[in-house]
């Protein structure tokens, strides 16, 4: 039956198109009389800030444009595939998405392609079945370089308190199965190693299927169990939750801001810390733009749709170093703050 009333709609948007008699309307809706685009925006953790400033944006461009913006929440793969089959009921066109895991691309890809939407992920890349990148258009940060960053602010601080190293160790926190979190992790540890840490002092703790506080804190206690020698730490991880997970964990033991230096990924959960009176060893974060990979995913899609206009491929967001001094100016230019 519903083959019948695709092929039925086909015909007569077929028809309409040919017989030239509906207008493009001027605030980028359908054709007059139709209903209003819409474009799915599914996340993988809803309750992460990144993930709401990432919705909040896209409704901002949709705004803007006058299309509609059907927000999922999706943390796991059957979740993925029926909001999939939920968005072509309602009549959207296409989605952006950050998958709960990479590996679910293939499913992903098929899903969409059965109900004929169209697709691009963004924050975590999509990987096939061979283990190499899928060909999907995907927006995620530059991971190695912004995790540059973390660990020349890491290295640089560490030298201004002038901490000894036979003192200090680091811990890095993070998904170690997905790429984009690997590489922020590698780019940290390549820049500490580079400023003169030693390697051998630099323990790695892995989450277990979620970037959260809760999960970060539980890998920091394993790693500080495993390491009660140490008097100072440089926390480092995935994002600023696996950070922030780190600095509680050392909290739990005793050790605040005079023993701890912390530096985030993310910035708009991290910031929390710095509302706080008193320091605490959240340090720094690298700002990333949920700006960018919000409204920008959504404006490409919208345009894809309505114009055909095919995005790039592939997209790499930049971020900017925040402090508890800094951050309240850089994020009110960047739209995050009022
Ligand atoms: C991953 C992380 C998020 C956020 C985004 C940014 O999805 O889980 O916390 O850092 O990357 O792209």
């Amino acid at each position: 039956m519903w083959r019948l009333t695709l092929a039925l709609a086909a015909i007569i948007s077929v028809g309409s198109m040919l017989g030239g008699c509906q207008k493009q309307s001027q605030d980028g809706n359908t054709p007059a009389g139709r209903q209003k685009i819409k474009i799915g925006f599914l996340v993988k953790q809803p309750e992460e800030p990144w993930f709401q400033h990432e919705w909040k944006f896209a409704d901002q461009c949709a705004a803007k444009y006058g299309f509609e913006v059907i927000k999922i929440g999706t943390p796991d793969g059957e979740k993925v595939l029926t909001a999939i089959d939920n968005l072509a009921a309602q009549g959207a066109q296409g989605f952006i998405i950050c998958t709960p895991d990479v590996r679910l691309g293939p499913a992903i890809v098929a899903r969409a392609k059965a109900n004929n939407l169209k697709l691009f992920s963004v924050d975590d890349r999509f990987v096939g079945s061979d283990g190499k990148f899928m060909d999907v258009h995907y927006m995620g940060i530059s991971a190695r370089k912004i995790g540059n960053m973390v660990g020349q602010s890491l290295a640089a601080e560490m030298k201004k308190r002038g901490w000894n190293a036979a003192d200090t160790a680091a811990m890095g926190i993070g998904l170690l199965e997905l790429d984009t979190a690997r590489d922020r992790l590698d780019g940290a540890t390549e820049s500490l190693v580079a400023a003169g840490f030693s390697k051998e002092r630099i323990f790695i703790g892995t989450l277990r299927g979620l970037a959260d506080v809760t999960t970060a804190f539980d890998a920091a206690n394993i790693l500080l169990t495993q390491h009660g020698d140490v008097k100072n730490w440089l926390v480092f991880g995935m994002n600023d939750e696996s950070v922030l997970g780190g600095i509680r964990a050392l909290e739990g033991r005793g050790s605040g801001a005079d023993r701890t230096i912390g530096v985030g990924i993310g910035g708009t959960t991290g910031m929390v810390d710095w509302k706080k009176e008193k320091p605490t060893g959240f340090f720094a974060a690298v700002l990333i733009s949920p700006r960018r990979h919000g409204y920008e995913t959504a404006e490409y899609m919208y345009k894809w749709i309505k114009d055909g206009q095919e995005p790039p491929k592939t997209m790499f967001t930049d971020g900017i170093l925040i402090t508890r001094d800094t951050y309240q100016q850089v994020m009110k230019e960047q739209g995050l703050l009022d």
